[in-house]
């Protein structure tokens, strides 16, 4: 397929004669994104399309859901956009100027102290406690799905990538299961709750500990069947007294783990 960027042969393109593309910001399973100046008004913005035609639908029900999203912990969606063909759609977010926690963790010589790993947890399960309290589960939590905005204090975090979302009483068929490493064991049987992100919450806090995902093996077969069994290790790195909070929120049974991110939420604002 063509894209942005391809499909004028590089080089400055406009989108609507009003979007410069400046460069590529990365790429997941589904979407390209682009880093684009408003020639009208000069701000940057992030333009998330389509890497396939096939995932159309996929950012059409991110764009849909994500819309009236608003929150300082959320990466906002500004407006969306369909050609007359009906066979593209852009996603117009804010553009997050810190990049994402993978490669922020990798810059940090691949592990983060425990008191920066927990204010950046804290930030995210904020921006969670909202979706959940709006009745919505995230359900592809993960490194690269968190993002960064410079401030004048320090970092702003902010949980992105709306493309799995789903809303609570969800009872069709998971036709993507977010991204091994970091999926609620229920997940795989196609069981979806709250509480699959606090697992997924988990998974994150050992990764930013330890610098990988605590389902590591020597294939990506044996690292499925590890995250499908759901045996999260205690991170070597985690403090003692967060050992409580942490077991809760990796918990086997999705009934034993915090219910939403506003209950987890409590709990990590005692530790420090
Ligand atoms: N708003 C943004 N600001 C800066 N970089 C972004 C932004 N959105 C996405 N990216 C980068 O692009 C990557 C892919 O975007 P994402 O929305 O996760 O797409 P996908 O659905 O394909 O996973 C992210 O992992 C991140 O590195
Ligand atoms: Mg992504």
């Amino acid at each position: 397929m063509s894209t942005l960027i391809s499909s004028k042969g590089g080089g400055e393109i406009l989108l609507l004669g009003r979007f410069e593309v400046l460069k590529k910001l990365g790429e997941g399973r589904f979407g390209k994104v682009y880093l684009v100046r408003d020639r009208v008004k000069g701000d940057l913005y992030a333009l998330k399309e389509a890497k396939d035609p096939i995932y159309i639908g996929q950012l059409l029900n991110e764009a849909q859901n994500v819309l009236l999203i608003d929150h300082p912990h959320l990466v906002k969606l500004y407006h969306y956009f369909t050609s007359r063909s009906g066979n593209r759609v852009y996603l117009l977010y804010e553009y997050c100027d810190g990049g994402d926690l993978k490669g922020y963790v990798g810059s940090k010589g691949g592990k983060l102290p425990p008191k920066e790993a927990l204010n950046i947890l804290r930030q995210i399960t904020e921006g969670l406690a909202y979706l959940h309290r709006y009745g919505y589960i995230h359900l592809d939590i993960k490194p690269e799905n968190v993002l960064a905005k410079k401030t004048g204090e320090g970092l702003l975090w902010k949980l992105g990538d709306f493309g799995l979302l789903k809303t609570r009483g969800f009872s069709g068929i998971l036709d993507v299961k977010g991204t091994v490493g970091y999926i609620a064991p229920e997940v795989f049987r196609g069981e979806i709750h709250r509480s699959s992100d606090i697992f997924s919450l988990g998974c994150l806090l050992y990764y930013m500990l330890e610098g990988h995902h605590p389902f590591k093996g020597k294939s990506r077969a044996e690292e499925q069947l590890l995250n499908r069994k759901g045996v999260v290790p205690i991170p070597p790195s985690l403090p003692e007294d967060w050992r409580e909070v942490f077991e809760r929120m990796v918990k086997i049974n999705p009934f034993q783990r915090y219910r939403t991110a506003g209950e987890l939420l409590q709990d990590l604002k005692k530790l420090g």
